[in-house]
């Protein structure tokens, strides 16, 4: 099988993939998936529909019955059923409810299937926790970005700030990051893995010089597997 055209972005919440994936799309005019949004924007509309999250048939039920959109402008990065959810989806408490509807199985079918389909128009940087393993296993391009705990912390404490969430403290962030990375990386199904040809790129201090890592060696893995970028 040849390469699939897709640059797989994996790492733990808050270590900065989410910026360097989207700025790294940007500068290459690549289209751009976030599939960390696709999580939340079910977890909320099933709270919203009071689905019951252990109840797979209930599940798979409302999964058979949504009209799940992505990318649908410039504007609306997110919609179910015609509503737009894109701020909605990056409330704190959402991000609860992603991590608890990640771990169903059909939930990660489902969006797995979804996101195979959305990239089979152009190349594409999808980020992730499983896209270098599952969802594109193949990928021609595959990273793997962390951070330490403190400085996503204090990432997500500013973004928390700029939306006016600014209640929270620093030590109940980092507390609900280290409990979502562990069960990110201990869950069941399609847990948050390296692969062993995901290159590991640390996002330090600058995120200029991760950018131009990200780029070099995506400019040098494309001309490797004769994809044209
Ligand atoms: O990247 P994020 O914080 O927006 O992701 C929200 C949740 O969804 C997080 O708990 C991990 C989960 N997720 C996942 O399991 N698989 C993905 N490909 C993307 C996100």
């Amino acid at each position: 099988m040849g390469k699939q055209w897709v640059i797989a972005i994996d790492g733990p919440s808050g270590s900065g993939k989410s910026t360097c994936a989207k700025l790294l799309a940007k500068k290459l005019g690549l289209l751009y998936i976030d599939t960390g949004a696709m999580y939340r924007a079910l977890g909320l509309w099933a709270k919203e529909k009071s689905v019951p999250f252990e109840d797979n048939t209930q599940i798979q039920e409302f999964l058979n019955t949504i009209d799940l959109r992505y990318g649908v402008s410039e504007e609306v990065l997110i919609q179910i059923d015609g509503k737009d959810l894109t701020k909605r989806i990056r409330e704190h408490e959402v991000s609860k409810l992603a991590s608890i509807i990640s771990q169903i199985p059909c939930v990660r079918e489902f969006l797995v299937d979804f996101q195979r389909t959305l990239a089979t128009t152009k190349v594409c940087v999808m980020e992730g926790r499983d896209i270098g393993s599952v969802v594109f296993p193949n990928a021609f391009c595959k990273f793997f970005i962390t951070t330490a705990p403190e400085e996503r912390a204090r990432r997500r404490l500013e973004e928390l700030k700029e939306k006016g969430e600014s209640e929270l403290t620093l030590e109940k962030i980092i507390k609900d990051i280290e409990e979502r990375d562990a069960s990110d990386r201990n869950r069941a199904h399609s847990p948050l893995i390296q692969t062993e040809d995901a290159v590991l790129v640390e996002n330090g201090k600058s995120l200029d010089q991760t950018l131009l890592t990200l780029i070099d060696i995506t400019k040098k893995k494309a001309i490797d597997a004769e994809i044209n970028l």
